[in-house]
């Protein structure tokens, strides 16, 4: 029924409850009953007296059938896919569901998470029905110490997929962070586990914010795909399937070539090329000039001591030398 009804709305117009009840053969009222929890749970609903609900264009619920019908067909089978209305994490969901199984590509999507994980312990807001919320398994082999590196291409993924979505201008802070008019758009966490000397697992979480408009628990600055006010894709479902093929694709070349095939378009894509940068790891803050980032993707930091190349994990980076 939710469906029904938000497929009747998916064309970001007007609808009288009474238009869309007789629509489906159900009261007025009973469309209302539908709505109000996912309202509650702050779904951009706009709701008019004597005009009806209206959603933005192409806000619709996740569908994994949607998302694989999406897919090119040498695509359609690569995963198996796990969605669910809520979860803790996905990252976490999709360690469930390899552990003392077998590690196979699979993805797990959420409408909400309670106990949605960032970067460095932080939390990943995760309201129900507004953004993504994806966390990619992938097997690998040859160690961890092949894995670096790929936690940016991920990120650079990421900006292609908006790009090609209808999104102009986002950038990259190292190591992941995907901004957007300077705010924090996407993040990108990388769990790695198994074998870390020879085959080992990578969960790929991925979160970026489509529809959310207010979120007063985030403290940083923060946009979404919706707030940017640009005219570009807001379908989940759709937004899901071209990041998966690109991600595909980048995993093979990633698999074959390492970070050093995607060294050059990172960089075009940094944010901060060139600024004064600090990097803060803990208590230790390191000041220095941002030089880019080396093939394997740590950044290349120009101190008064010289150049030093530091690698990813569980420091960020911050703009000026003074704190
Ligand atoms: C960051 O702090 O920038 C990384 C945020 C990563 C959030 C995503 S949302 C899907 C996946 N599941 C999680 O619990 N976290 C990642």
């Amino acid at each position: 029924m939710l469906h029904a009804i938000l497929a009747l709305l998916a064309d970001g117009q007007f609808h009288s409850g009474e238009k869309l009840g007789e629509q489906l053969g159900v009261s007025r009222a009973a469309v209302w009953k539908a709505l109000q929890p996912l309202e509650e749970q702050g779904f951009p609903i706009h709701r008019v007296r004597g005009k009806g609900y209206r959603i933005p264009l192409g806000a619709v619920l996740l569908d994994s059938a949607a998302i694989q019908a999406a897919l090119p067909p040498p695509l359609e089978a690569r995963w198996e896919w796990h969605l669910y209305q809520q979860i803790d994490s996905t990252n976490a969901q999709a360690q469930r569901l390899i552990a003392g199984a077998d590690v196979r590509p699979l993805v797990v999507v959420a409408e909400q998470q309670t106990a949605g994980r960032g970067r460095r312990g932080r939390q990943w807001s995760s309201p129900f029905g507004q953004n993504l919320y994806m966390s990619f398994v992938e097997p690998v082999s040859g160690g961890a110490q092949g894995l670096e590196g790929l936690s940016l291409v991920v990120g650079l993924t990421l900006i292609q997929t908006l790009e090609a979505c209808g999104y102009q201008g986002c950038r990259l802070k190292w190591p992941n962070d995907v901004l957007l008019d300077g705010a924090k758009l996407a993040g990108v966490l990388l769990e790695i586990s198994g074998d870390l000397t020879a085959d080992a697992v990578v969960v790929i979480g991925v979160g970026v914010n489509v529809l959310m408009e207010a979120d007063s628990s985030i403290d940083q600055g923060w946009t979404s795909l919706r707030r940017s006010g640009q005219k570009g894709l807001l379908d989940r479902n759709q937004l899901i399937a071209v990041f998966a093929s690109r991600l595909a694709e980048a995993l093979v070349l990633f698999k074959q070539a390492g970070f050093e095939a995607f060294q050059a378009q990172w960089q075009n894509c940094d944010a901060w090329l060139n600024a004064d940068v600090r990097v803060i790891s803990g208590s230790n803050v390191l000041v220095g000039r941002n030089l880019g980032v080396t093939a394997q993707g740590s950044l290349r930091l120009l101190t008064d001591e010289g150049e030093l190349a530091v690698s990813g994990g569980e420091v960020s980076l911050r703009l000026g030398h003074a704190s």
